[in-house]
């Protein structure tokens, strides 16, 4: 093994809690090193969430990351809820002062955070796998590199940025966290295709059939969810029964939006399911983003919660390599864990107001559809939604936006 790297946060993963925490982390001064198991190419490809909240979308644009998403990302002013073959919308800046979200796939945040941490010297290693992460009182991470070479990276902190199946969490000793868990007996077939948008804004819809949900990455992609089983199998999906099934989710043929079949670029099954693991540190390991938690896609929430995460982390190091304060690192789980929750509970609320569930007897349907109803006919329900969907306000004491570059 040759003779280890030195840095002052070892950060574990290339995806979005990773990118941004690096970026932060350089506005303030501090150094980090990113090191990722795939190819730079395999992390700037992967087709994943595309909503951003309006807080995710104001730090971009603050710290310096926004540009082309300003010039590409679609400014989207409210959602639309379809239920018995009719759709009702929910207006966004109506509802919360001004607010709206930004339809920006999350590839593209990937590699605008890539391109501006190379550009500012950053060191990104990337197709580098964490394979041990020691926590101690002398933080290090040992990764093999894409010859089989082991190399050691000792740190003050290791960040564990690396999704749900990543190496940090597993390093902390089970007795040491409660795991909150549970699987929806159901996922999503996702896809992405070349056809313009059935409507200029989301559509999430409830159907006997089940839910479905049609959005889009630009004005000529497409991309677009129907529930289905949580071990799908894809090759009972042929194009042709793709386009049918979405055609009678979304009543084209009794008055709903059209969809046209287009080339297929990309289908893909996610399983859904809620996890949390309290408290997110470990002794001066921190975990942020999927490798914490992870919540139901029905309301956008996944990537925008790790980023949400990183904002606080990046905060209280700052705070830490300013003063030597140690209060907002010791705060930092209990920070993050109110917004976690919070989130945990809105995207349990869409999935269950949105989704037909296995045993749903014909009161349970009547229900969902009534809590539609309200929530598209009375203001105060529709702005409890919009305030949601739109983003909470960032858990935060200080602004680290106003850290010179
Ligand atoms: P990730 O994006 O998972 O990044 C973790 C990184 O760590 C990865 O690049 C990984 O390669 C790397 N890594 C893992 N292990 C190691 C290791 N040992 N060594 C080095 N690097 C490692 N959210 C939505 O809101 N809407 C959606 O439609 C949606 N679709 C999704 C589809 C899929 C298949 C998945 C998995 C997630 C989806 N999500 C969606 C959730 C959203 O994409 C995540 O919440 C978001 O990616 C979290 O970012 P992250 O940086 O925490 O983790
Ligand atoms: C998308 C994903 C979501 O989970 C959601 O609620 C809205 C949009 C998307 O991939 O575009």
């Amino acid at each position: 093994m040759s003779a280890p790297l030195r840095t002052q946060v070892a950060i574990i993963g290339a995806g979005p809690a990773g990118l941004m925490l690096a970026h932060l982390l350089h506005r303030c001064g501090i150094e980090s090193v990113v090191v990722e198991s795939r190819s730079r190419n395999y992390v700037e490809s992967r087709v994943r969430a595309g909503v951003l909240e309006h807080g995710t979308a104001e730090l971009l644009n603050d710290t310096g990351a926004g540009e082309r998403m300003r010039r590409e990302g679609l400014v989207h002013r409210g959602i639309a809820l379809r239920f018995d073959d009719c759709s009702k919308r929910i207006d966004f800046p109506d509802l919360t002062g001004g607010k709206t979200v930004t339809v920006y796939g999350q590839q593209e945040v990937v590699k605008d955070l890539i391109a501006v941490r190379l550009g500012a010297g950053g060191s990104i290693l990337f197709e580098c796998e964490v394979i041990a992460v020691d926590a101690g009182d002398d933080p290090s991470i040992c990764y093999r590199d894409a010859a089989g070479a082991e190399h050691a990276v000792r740190a003050d902190f290791v960040a564990g940025c690396d999704g749900f199946h990543g190496v940090a969490r597993a390093a902390i000793p089970p007795d040491a966290v409660t795991i909150y868990d549970h699987a929806f007996p159901f996922g999503w077939l996702g896809i992405l295709a070349e056809t313009p948008p059935v409507s200029e804004e989301l559509i999430y819809v409830n159907h006997a059939r089940g839910f479905a949900l049609v959005s889009m990455r630009s004005r000529t992609i497409s991309r677009m969810y129907l529930q289905c089983r949580n071990d799908e199998d894809l090759g009972l999906w042929p194009d042709e029964r793709i386009w049918a099934e979405l055609r009678e989710r979304l009543g084209s043929d009794r008055g709903g939006p059209d969809v046209r079949p287009g080339k297929m670029l990309q289908k893909g099954v996610t399983p859904m399911r809620s996890f949390v693991c309290d408290p997110m540190r470990y002794g001066r390991l921190f975990l942020a983003g999927d490798s914490a938690h992870i919540v139901p896609p029905t309301g956008a929430k996944g990537m925008n919660l790790a980023i949400a995460d990183v904002y606080v982390l990046a905060e209280a190091l700052d705070a830490y390599y300013g003063s030597g304060e140690t209060a907002l690192l010791d705060a930092y789980s209990q920070t993050c864990l109110r917004r976690v929750w919070k989130t945990q509970r809105f995207s349990s609320y869409m999935t269950r107001m949105l989704h037909r569930f296995d045993g749903q007897v014909p009161f349970d349907y009547r229900v969902q559809l009534a809590e539609l109803d309200y929530v598209t006919s009375s203001r105060t329900a529709a702005a409890s939604l919009a305030e949601n969907y739109v983003g909470l306000p960032f858990e935060s004491t200080a602004d680290l936006r106003k850290v010179p570059t």
